[in-house]
């Protein structure tokens, strides 16, 4: 029989659509590197963990966890009041809502993914378009598209502008030449702090996205995923509305670095000038545990709707399908009732976060390699082209000749190199091209890990790229 006459439309689409990113993650996943029991694993620095209090929070998850009557029946699949309360409570500490967020406005989903497909499925129809800045977190395609069918547009935006208002017409673009083919745009996607580069925005570009959406009646998820893990803030940020941000084409200095510019992280919910700037019911807002709270197997994120109810009465229509255990709601609610224990933990997640960026940056600078500087997040977005042409050159195929300009890579390049990092040297990273980069030669790379266990995978990573080879993988090969 043919699966055809048996399967829906979307599910044969997600059949006929093989993702070699998913695939890559799944086998790095699958065959995790393990210094006794797995040395010839894949070592990760591509997967946003944070494992750098892992003790920390351990002792503290295990010091609550004690499974009652309550814990074996259903509960509430948005959260319970307990939850929610406390989530409320540490937004309102952290977040400096305007007015304070309320119990009411919030709804657990398990993840932030599943929070990203409910949302969709709420505020599209299928085929409609979603905005997203590139370079992004790749997975926004597939959790606004594989149940949804959410189409996620990138809209192309230099790292260079990414924290400049500027950048609004680049939007404009993308949403002109979709009203031009006939397709609705119905949301854009803002992850601030931004992943993969770990720049916080600046208020004037977020109150200028959000006036673009405004006047294109637009809604704007924020993803504030990364809200409590800034470790690097402005010491005196340039005033963007006097345009001192570098723009594509200068975007190297003199010295040959990337703008440092660091803003203070701020959550749309403490814009005091919000209505002014956009219809409020416009605006969501994400946050959940795998960030913020290193809890990425917990599976619980929210998402805060103090601006619309009805986006709340929406997602509680179908919350049942992302409902989270009542071991987890319990255990959660009494990790984030715990004030005392939040505030000292995100000191030292921040410490560490630091830390951990200044010894990875100090690698970097002594093999010359150029990064994003960043401010916030697990991840350094990197520049590897002069690597990468060495690498090329180093597995010519038969008609290809030598290249001597990062122009002259190509995407095919950025696939192929990633694959064989993967299979050879056992690593692995994101490639710029799953993130939409808008050249090839970019990474984004965790460093949100151990120092022994990064150095080890960083000098294979780079021993690796530097070191002649004549085999070369084909795109298409299983990893
Ligand atoms: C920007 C962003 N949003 C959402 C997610 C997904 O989070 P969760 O683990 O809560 O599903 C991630 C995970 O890497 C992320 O980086």
């Amino acid at each position: 029989m043919s699966t055809k006459l048996v399967f829906s439309n979307a599910a044969i689409e997600n059949l006929n659509d093989s993702n070699a990113s998913l695939e890559a993650i799944g086998e790095a996943m699958n065959d995790q590197y393990d210094e006794v029991a797995n040395p010839n694993g894949i070592m990760n620095l591509g997967i946003a963990v944070n494992k750098l209090q892992e003790e920390i929070i351990l002792k503290k998850l295990n010091s609550i966890n004690t499974v009652t009557k309550k814990d074996l029946e259903y509960n509430t699949a948005f959260g319970t009041e307990t939850l929610r309360t406390n989530i409320s409570n540490m937004i309102n500490k952290n977040f400096n809502p305007v007015n304070p967020v309320n119990k009411d406005d919030i709804v657990v989903t398990n993840g932030a993914t599943s929070a990203l497909d409910k949302l969709a499925s709420v505020l599209c129809n299928p085929g409609e378009a979603i905005l997203i800045s590139s370079p992004y977190y790749s997975v926004f395609e597939t959790d606004l598209n594989l149940v949804a069918k959410a189409v996620v547009h990138n809209v192309p935006v230099p790292v260079s502008e990414i924290q400049s208002p500027v950048q609004v017409r680049y939007y404009q673009k993308k949403l002109d030449e979709l009203n031009g083919k006939g397709i609705t745009t119905k949301a854009i996607v803002v992850c601030n702090p931004h992943n993969p580069t770990g720049k916080c925005y600046s208020r004037a570009a977020v109150e200028a996205i959000l006036e673009f959406a405004n006047r294109n009646k637009l809604f704007v998820i924020m993803d504030e995923i990364y809200a409590l893990s800034v470790f690097r803030n402005t010491e005196s940020a340039s005033d963007l509305k006097n345009d001192k941000i570098k723009h594509a084409g200068d975007l190297n200095d003199a010295v040959g670095t990337y703008s440092d510019n660091k803003y203070e992280f701020e959550s749309v919910l403490s814009f005091e000038n919000l209505s002014e700037l956009i219809d409020p019911s416009l605006v969501i807002v994400l946050h959940g545990l795998s960030k913020d709270f290193c809890l990425n197997g917990f599976r619980v994120g929210w998402v805060v709707s103090p601006f619309n109810k009805q986006v709340v009465t929406a997602l509680c229509k179908i919350a049942m399908f992302s409902y989270q255990a009542g071991l987890v709601d319990s255990i959660i609610s009494k990790l984030l009732g715990d004030t005392e224990f939040l505030d000292s933990f995100n000191v030292i997640l921040r410490k560490n976060l630091l830390e951990s960026y200044e010894r990875t940056t100090t690698y970097l600078n002594n093999k010359n390699i150029k990064y994003v500087p960043s401010q916030a997040g697990h991840f350094l977005w990197i520049n590897i082209q002069p690597l990468m042409i060495r690498w090329k050159n180093n597995n010519l195929r038969k008609n290809q000749f030598r290249i001597t300009s990062p122009s002259e890579l190509t995407f095919d390049d950025d696939m192929e190199m990633w694959l064989s990092v993967i299979k050879d040297a056992r690593i692995y990273y994101t490639a710029g091209v799953n993130f939409k980069s808008d050249e090839p030669g970019w990474i984004r790379l965790i460093f949100s890990q151990p120092w022994d266990f990064l150095k080890k995978g960083l000098d294979r990573l780079f021993d690796y790229i530097e070191k002649e080879s004549n085999s070369i993988p084909q795109i298409k090969s299983k990893i």
